[in-house]
């Protein structure tokens, strides 16, 4: 791809001409966007850059060691790891409101991230904003023009007198990707759905526990795996399974059950803005939904969502 060598090679001589020889930081949540920043942060000035993973305790089933194998092992970034999952989930315990769930792991996440970050002494700070993100951080005045508050790292430059470096800024989310595939991350982790920042917080409806959490997290990667093994898995734009707050009868064997309820969604979009429910073949809906049932203890019925946005939003919070 001649042109993102071309950028790379002006992204690199930008950044390094920014940077001179100071330190910087950033966090990475495996996501795309702060991968692929990451990657070219550590490609243009290497171990002057250290990549930050705060484990907020709401991550994917093996979430934070996927992180580390790509970053730390196959593209060498300085990754610092910081198990912060009892504090966040401490902090989570007995909140079902949405917003507030979202407030906690923002405002946790600055915490923690800010004491970690004292150690660098770094005087950037990388954020993996995309162009569309620009757009919409100026064309809405305030929380009250959103329909949820999407934060990641809001907040953050502010509070600890960091430059932000923002390399990504013009770029819409196809470049980042064709970026990525240039700077020679796996084409797996180049082509993930998107991911919250608050994580499988707004994927448990009402109270986050360990143990709802073990069965979304069993739940969502069964479903995960199925959709790469029957090749849908890149013909969706974004896949994930919630946990309903409500429990329902059922029957294993000859003993009746009374447990959780998992609803799958898949959707077909380009902006999120609006996207249609995608419509799944039979057999492996059949097939997800039970090895779901079977293999997830405590959750006996699986419900897929038909839902377009709108009038549903992606997410259930
Ligand atoms: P909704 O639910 O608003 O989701 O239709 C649209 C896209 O935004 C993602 N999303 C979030 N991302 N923090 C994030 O970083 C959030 O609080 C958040 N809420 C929704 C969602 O996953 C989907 O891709």
């Amino acid at each position: 791809d001649w042109s993102m060598n071309e950028f790379l090679s002006e992204c690199t001589r930008d950044i390094k001409a920014m940077v001179g020889d100071a330190h910087v930081i950033g966090a990475v949540s495996g996501g795309v966007d702060s991968t692929v920043a990451a990657v070219l942060l550590n490609h243009a000035i290497g171990h002057q850059f250290h990549a930050i993973l705060v484990d907020n305790g709401v991550l994917r089933k093996d979430e934070a060691s996927e992180v580390i194998s790509r970053l730390r092992d196959r593209c060498h970034v300085d990754l610092d790891v910081v198990d912060a999952s009892e504090l966040f989930l401490g902090k989570l315990q007995g909140v079902t409101e949405p917003e507030q769930k979202r407030k906690i792991i923002g405002n946790t996440f600055i915490e923690v991230f800010e004491q970690e970050a004292k150690a660098f002494s770094a005087k950037f700070l990388l954020q993996g904003t995309l162009y569309p993100d620009v757009i919409e951080s100026l064309s809405h005045k305030g929380p009250s023009a959103t329909i949820k508050t999407h934060h990641n790292v809001g907040g953050l430059p502010d509070r600890m007198d960091l430059k932000l470096i923002e390399p990504l800024r013009f770029l819409f989310k196809d470049e980042v990707r064709a970026l990525g595939l240039v700077l020679g991350i796996e084409r797996e982790s180049v082509f993930r759905h998107p991911f919250p920042g608050p994580g499988l917080a707004i994927r448990i409806l009402g109270e986050i526990t360990p143990e709802r959490l073990r069965k979304l997290r069993e739940a969502d990667a069964i479903y995960i795996e199925e959709l790469r093994r029957n090749n849908l898995y890149d013909k969706i734009a974004q896949a994930f399974a919630a946990l309903l707050p409500v429990k329902a009868v059922g029957v294993m064997g000859d003993m009746r059950t009374y447990e959780e309820i998992i609803t799958l969604r898949a959707v077909e979009t380009t902006d999120f803005m609006t996207a249609d429910w995608f419509e799944f073949p039979h057999d492996v809906m059949k097939r997800i939904s039970t090895r779901i049932v079977n293999e997830v203890r405590g959750v006996n019925r699986v419900l897929l969502d038909v839902t377009s946005k709108p009038p549903g939003t992606v997410e259930y919070l």
